[in-house]
């Protein structure tokens, strides 16, 4: 990959695994000067293997974690350019049984946490008045799925919330946009039930799932210039064919 993100001080969640690690190493071989962060402690060994700058480990939904992981970038390097977000949980219910509090809990990290970090970057891309942040929604957001009715209304949340953003920011030079993914063969989708899978591949167009690294481009695409610089708002889709919206 040519170095198209040269010096780009980037954030990126979730980078412990799946998309998230795929997406963080992209960026580090596009030139990127790259933070990784995650809850899970094996984010600090992913930082040595891909290039990291530096990695965190912080939970999604702790506010004040997420407001000193953004403010210490700031501080040590000048200016935070790019956030991607990729963290996230699944878990399946049929919503006449779910408990509020696994509703609750997808909604805290899925939405919530990606919130709070949206948030915590605006402050400084807004004051240098350029940045790029990337919310990895999901296609689910869209066409719904059994039993994920906590995760779907979460990522259609992620959605909506960055339309928003990107209304507020997009003349102050911060652009915000979204990648909806079709499946993707992750750690995240290997433990949903084998039927669903089965199902899932007969459905799609391309017939088989996604990987990691072919959802990274899209986010480097996103936060290049001038390759991102005119999408706002908007929300890709490398999804298999899946949804055509
Ligand atoms: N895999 C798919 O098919 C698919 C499809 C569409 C969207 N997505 C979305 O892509 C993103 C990445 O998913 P993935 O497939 O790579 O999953 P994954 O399980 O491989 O990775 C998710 C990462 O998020 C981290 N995480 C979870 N809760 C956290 C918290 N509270 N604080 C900090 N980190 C936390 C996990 O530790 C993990 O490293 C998620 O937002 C997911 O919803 C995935």
């Amino acid at each position: 990959m040519t170095r198209i993100l040269e010096g780009r001080r980037t954030l990126v969640t979730g980078a412990a695994s799946g998309i998230g690690h795929a997406i963080a190493a992209a960026f580090v071989d596009a030139g990127a000067v790259v933070t990784v962060t995650d809850r899970n402690p094996a984010v600090t060994g992913i930082a040595d293997e891909i290039g990291a700058k530096r990695s965190e480990v912080v939970d999604a939904t702790s506010e004040s974690e997420i407001d000193a992981l953004v403010s210490g970038i700031v501080a040590a390097d000048g200016g935070l350019d790019v956030l991607v977000c990729s963290h996230g949980i699944l878990t399946q219910s049929p919503a006449a049984t779910m408990s509020t509090g696994q509703w609750r809990e997808t909604l805290d990290v899925d939405l919530t946490g990606v919130f709070m970090f949206n948030r915590a970057a605006l402050g400084p891309m807004l004051r240098q008045r350029s940045g790029r942040i990337i919310n990895i929604a999901s296609q689910l957001a869209i066409k719904g799925g059994v039993s994920l009715a906590h995760y779907a209304a979460a990522k259609a949340g992620v959605i909506a919330m960055t339309k928003s953003i990107a209304l507020e920011t997009a003349a102050h030079g911060v652009l915000v946009n979204a990648i909806a993914p079709g499946p993707i063969d992750t750690p995240m989708v290997a433990g949903i039930d084998d039927q669903w899978k089965r199902d899932k591949r007969a459905e799609l167009p391309l017939g088989r799932f996604g990987h990691p690294a072919e959802i990274a481009p899209t986010a480097v695409l996103l936060a290049s210039d001038p390759g991102g610089n005119l999408y706002v708002g908007q929300v890709l889709g490398p999804n298999s064919g899946d949804v055509m919206p």
